[in-house]
């Protein structure tokens, strides 16, 4: 779909948002500044989440109460070729059904994830605005 402001993609964030049960684990794939905290900001107002929603960059994870019970737990693994002991964290807030988790760079922790987490892919568009794909793992191509 075509997300054409920022102030969308964070409404695209908050209606999904607004769904979510916990147990969730959210991918987002997209380059520096593609808007991925952005979206991350709207699905913590589906959450009910009131306290500002900063770039975890530097500390690599961040724990929001939410709304019902449930947690967000934001993790970000930019330029971190060796997560330790995060790498464990992130694992934990996986299995925790109280816990969306929502993962910025993912990919030094790929084996950490399920198989059938949710994967949001954004594409800057120049002058467009911003594409976003959403999907899920696809049980009828690949062994479980
Ligand atoms: N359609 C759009 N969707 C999302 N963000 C947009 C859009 N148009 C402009 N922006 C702007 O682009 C920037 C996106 O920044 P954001 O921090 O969300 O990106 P990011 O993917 O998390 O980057 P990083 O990899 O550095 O963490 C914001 O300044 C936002 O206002
Ligand atoms: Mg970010």
């Amino acid at each position: 779909m075509l997300v054409k402001t920022a102030e969308e993609m964070e409404t695209l964030g908050r209606e999904i948002g607004a769904t979510l049960k916990g147990g969730e684990v959210i991918e987002l794939i997209g380059d520096v500044g593609a808007g991925k905290t952005t979206f991350t900001r709207g699905l913590a107002l589906g959450l009910g989440i009131t306290s500002p929603i900063t770039s975890p960059s530097f500390t690599i994870s961040c724990r929001y109460p939410a709304r019902g019970g449930l947690s967000l737990n934001h993790y970000d693994f930019y330029r971190l070729s060796n997560p330790g002991v995060v790498a464990m964290e992130l694992a934990e807030s996986i299995s925790d059904p109280r816990a969306i988790t929502v993962i910025e760079w993912g990919e030094s922790i790929q084996d950490v994830l399920p198989k059938n987490h949710i994967i949001i892919r954004i594409n800057y568009m120049p002058d467009a605005g911003r594409t976003v794909e959403i999907s899920g793992y696809d049980y009828s191509t690949t062994e479980n």
